[in-house]
């Protein structure tokens, strides 16, 4: 196979970095005019202005990609999502339309459990069907690595089962895929004070099973008031730990209970949501290193206020941002929202977006040293934009402005 040589980058964004960017390093990205990336198979080779590049390498050699007018970038990596589930909850986005709130809707028995009962009335095909449209989706807003986690069954079989449908999209869909046990995401009527129970079910029975079939790299629950208090959420977590189990959680969201805090206190990867994260906790995830993971189009979605991302980047966090695509709170994975949410509301100059869209989100899979970033040794996923700079992003507003996605060194989509 030739290598493959894209030059001529208006503007190549590098974000280089192992690992995940805190507080100021966040705008940092590591921009080069005229710029070139040499792609050899699955792997980046080298990065540079064009000029150096086209000195070292034998360029008849070479496929060339010409990328004058574009801008270059990373694959964007999503690193918060609930992609595979049954079913749809529009009825419910329309009573909150006229007032509902997500938590009321959840106590009375929709929400979560009611994507649980559609999730569990759909086959293993199904799962993938619908999955495997919204990885094509997803590509083709630049996104080449995702999170993604189960949680619309909490019965071991269907938990499994949806660990299964990524599993299997995985192997064949160009996207990588992260999954995540999120079996703790919400509690059944037949559970209601007896969490322990639950939890102590999920930990002995489906947990092991998970793990001996190399189903999820991560755990993570849903600590919420009226879900799982932050005290069993620390036990699940410890727990999960033990097992082997990288740590996420669901925190802070509506209610300020002391997620973001506990996060920090269990070494998890990311503390997720964040809504209503304390000066206290942002503090704790500075000084932890736990990414503090946004997803500002969930808060758009619910009317809730946006989480004060500008305010943690301040304090020195590493702050990733995500959709969140779900059946419920975010039916949405438009990378161009973000983008403009994050910017807009959120008070992120567009360095800090990409950060948080890259580099950051790979640190908050664990893959940092795989993806993330345009550098030697790293896999080739490399986006090119409509525009010839970044700063087209947030002021074409909502606008796709991907052309084409490259991953592991092969074109899977072209405009
Ligand atoms: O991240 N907050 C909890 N879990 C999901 C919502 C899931 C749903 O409503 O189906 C979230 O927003
Ligand atoms: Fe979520």
């Amino acid at each position: 196979m030739k290598k493959r040589l894209i030059r001529h980058a208006s503007e190549l964004v590098t974000c280089a970095g192992k690992g995940p960017k805190r507080g100021r390093e966040m705008a940092e990205i590591h921009s080069i005019p005229d710029g070139a990336v040499l792609l050899a198979g699955d792997t980046i080779e080298a990065v540079g202005p064009t000029k150096e590049l086209e000195s070292s390498v034998r360029l008849e050699e070479c496929e060339i990609i010409e990328a004058a007018g574009k801008t270059v970038l990373p694959g964007f990596v999503d690193s918060h999502t609930h992609f595979i589930f049954g079913g749809y909850r529009a009825d419910e986005f329309s009573w909150r339309l006229k007032g509902d709130s997500y938590m009321s809707i959840m106590e009375r028995g929709g929400g979560i459990n009611a994507s649980v009962t559609a999730t569990r009335a759909a086959s293993l095909e199904e799962l993938v069907a619908r999955g495997r449209e919204r990885l094509d989706t997803m590509l083709e807003f630049g996104v080449t690595t995702v999170e993604g986690k189960s949680g619309y069954g909490l019965d071991c079989e269907t938990e499994l089962r949806q660990l299964r449908a990524m599993k299997q999209l995985n192997a064949e869909h160009p996207l990588d895929i992260v999954p995540t046990f999120l079996g703790p995401h919400s509690v059944l009527p037949e559970y209601k004070g007896r969490e322990r129970e639950f939890l102590d079910k999920q930990l002995t029975e489906v947990l092991p099973l998970v793990k001996a079939e190399g189903l999820a790299e991560f755990a993570d629950i849903f600590c919420e008031k009226n879900v799982f208090s932050v005290e069993d959420s620390e036990y699940y977590l410890n727990k999960a730990k033990e097992m082997g189990f990288a740590l996420k959680i669901h925190a802070d969201e509506m209610v300020q209970l002391g997620g973001s805090e506990l996060a920090a206190r269990v070494g998890a990867v990311s503390a997720d949501h964040l809504l209503q994260a304390s000066d206290e906790g942002i503090r704790q995830m500075a000084k932890s290193g736990v990414i503090s993971t946004l997803l500002p189009a969930t808060a758009f979605c619910l009317k809730e206020e946006f989480a004060r991302g500008r305010k943690m980047i301040d304090e020195g966090c590493a702050v990733a941002i995500a959709s969140d695509l779900n059946p419920g709170s975010c039916f949405t994975n438009s990378i161009p929202l973000l983008i403009a949410l994050g910017c807009i509301y959120m008070h992120l100059s567009i360095e800090e977006v990409i950060t948080a869209l890259t580099i950051n989100g790979a640190a908050a899979v664990g893959r940092a040293d795989t993806v993330g970033s345009l550098e030697p040794g790293k896999k080739a996923d490399v986006i090119f934009l409509k525009y010839p700079s970044i700063h087209f992003l947030p002021y074409h507003t909502g606008i796709n402005l991907v052309e084409t996605v490259i991953k592991n060194g092969k074109t899977v989509y072209q405009k």
